[in-house]
């Protein structure tokens, strides 16, 4: 497959691999405890790889917002990066972002001009070409900009990519807008209808003959055309009140198709203003959220991505952002009944994300809240990226607590995040019938740091009592083993010690 080269590409393929794992420290929870719900603040390139050992293939939606590199210094971020540098910047957060979409899931991105076509190709290679699903079109220009050098810009790209070929979106609901099409000329007890082309897109073998409507006038398809369906047929709907001939009766006739029995919408590429909001649209909701004070320069609407979960995601389904910028996505997310993680960089995480999700919870009704019936309710938890996982010369950071050593290295053997993600004892669970435990910080009960943490008779007695009836091989992760080879062949049993057997960063 044709690839992009740019200058420090080969560097910008292993940086996802290299960067190093970190802690992600709790600074604030805010209501609900047991939503599950989570603000990041930090690089998202180290808050995505911290997010793998629990989210890899979890992820149903991923919608980002990242700079475009416009050359422009907005006022809460730069957004000037030389071009390679902004394709180094993108390459690997994309590589991570599709290693946290689930299999159904599917990635959301916007960006216009001045990046689009290189991304489309960037994604591509990262996503697979098949998977690419469509470029849209969003409207966010109200009126023109008459100071334009050449061309005034009216709309963004929104590239969308599925994990898989397969993914169907989710239809949209009708509209008014979209029902107002149907009337009702002649007062038919069905409702509502819309005159359907009476011809046939392929030949059709029953579909050439002649009919007769109510005033005794002729009606044969076009040359080289067909009807829809057979004479027989024909007959039967006319019989039932479902073929319009027009209001005299002599024009051709029409299958009607009535509001009543089409289904919902499916999505089209054009995303008016008018539809999902503009530029202006989202600078008013951050005015009313924030009144009076600096307002985030670069926000999106509320219904932009209120349309883009609808048809991506449902109710319960897991949805992240990382450029999250004013928190948007999660607001909308939350709003919907979504759960959503949302990563940002900059100190508007804390001055604008924080309280405007804070604002959601306590039920603020701007957005979409009024057609979504939002009321408040739910919560979420605020993180800070943390110290790194392991220390440079390999020891674990004394910081790491026994479930997220637990979490590393359930992902590290299996390679996907832990089925319930709770680990209160030293069995982690079983695996490809593989037993895996670990021995750390004194999880069988004795608190000295070191304590229980080496493999000898006794701890093994201890570890038989939480094994459940198991004949396969068990992977025991310690600090040391005091038990002979001979004797761990003979328990089935392979030990790895820590931190020298744990290949993670
Ligand atoms: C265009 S804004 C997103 C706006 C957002 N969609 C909204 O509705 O408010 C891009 C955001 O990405 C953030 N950002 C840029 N690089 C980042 C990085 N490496 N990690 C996390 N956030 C980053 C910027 O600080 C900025 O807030």
């Amino acid at each position: 497959m044709p690839q992009l080269t740019w200058l420090g590409d080969h560097e910008a393929k292993r940086t996802a691999r290299k960067v190093h794992y970190r802690l992600l420290d709790p600074v604030e929870q805010v209501g609900d405890p047991a939503s599950g719900n989570l603000l990041i603040q930090g690089d998202n390139l180290e808050a995505l790889k911290a997010l793998l050992p629990f989210y890899a293939g979890r992820v149903k939606c991923i919608f980002i917002d990242p700079p475009y590199n416009t050359k422009s210094a907005f006022e809460h971020y730069d957004d000037n990066l030389e071009h390679s540098q902004w394709l180094s910047m993108m390459y690997p957060r994309l590589e991570l972002l599709r290693d946290l979409l689930s299999e159904d899931g599917s990635i959301w991105v916007t960006i216009d001009d001045n990046e689009g076509h290189y991304l489309k190709v960037v994604m591509d290679e990262v996503f697979g070409r098949k998977n690419f699903v469509s470029t849209l079109i969003w409207q966010k220009a109200d009126s023109p900009r008459n100071s334009a050098r050449q061309f005034s810009s009216d709309h963004d790209y929104l590239h969308v990519y599925a994990h898989n070929s397969n993914w169907i979106p989710i239809k949209l609901p009708r509209s008014d807008e979209s029902d107002a099409i149907y009337s009702n000329p002649d007062n038919d007890d069905r409702g509502p209808w819309l005159p359907g082309d009476p011809y046939a897109n392929k030949p059709y073998s029953k579909g050439q003959f002649t009919i007769k409507g109510p005033t005794g006038r002729s009606f044969s398809p076009p040359p080289g055309r067909f009807w829809r369906v057979s004479e027989n047929r024909l007959r039967e709907l006319d019989a039932d009140g479902r073929v319009w001939w027009g209001p005299t009766g002599d024009a051709r006739p029409s299958i009607k198709r009535y509001l009543s029995e089409v289904s919902d919408l499916v999505p089209r590429t054009l995303w008016t203003k008018e539809a999902v909001g503009s530029n202006r649209t989202s600078k008013n909701e951050m005015r009313a959220l924030f009144p009076g004070e600096e307002s985030f320069g670069t926000p999106k609407p509320e219904r932009l991505l209120e349309r883009i979960l609808l048809i991506a995601t449902l109710q319960g389904d897991l949805v992240l952002d990382s450029f999250l910028g004013s928190g948007t996505t999660a607001a909308v997310a939350h709003k919907m009944g979504r759960r959503w993680i949302g990563i940002e960089m900059g100190e508007h995480a804390r001055t604008h994300c924080l309280p405007r999700l804070k604002k959601v919870i306590e039920g603020e009704q701007g957005g979409i809240s009024e057609s979504v019936g939002w009321h408040g309710g739910g919560g979420f938890r605020y993180l800070k990226l943390g110290e790194p996982a392991f220390l440079e010369d390999g020891r674990i950071n004394p910081a790491i607590r026994f479930a997220t050593l637990a979490a590393y290295l359930w992902f590290l053997e299996t390679g996907a995040p832990h089925p319930t993600g709770r680990f209160d004892s030293p069995l982690l669970g079983t695996h490809n019938n593989t037993a895996y435990v670990l021995l750390y910080n004194g999880i069988l009960g004795d608190r000295r740091p070191e304590g229980g943490n080496v493999l000898n008779q006794q701890v093994w007695k201890a570890i038989l009592d939480v094994l459940p009836p198991h004949r396969g091989p068990r992977v025991i992760y310690g600090e040391a083993c005091r038990l002979s080879p001979a004797r761990l062949k003979q328990l089935n049993v392979r030990f790895r010690q820590i931190p020298y057997d744990i290949r993670m960063r």
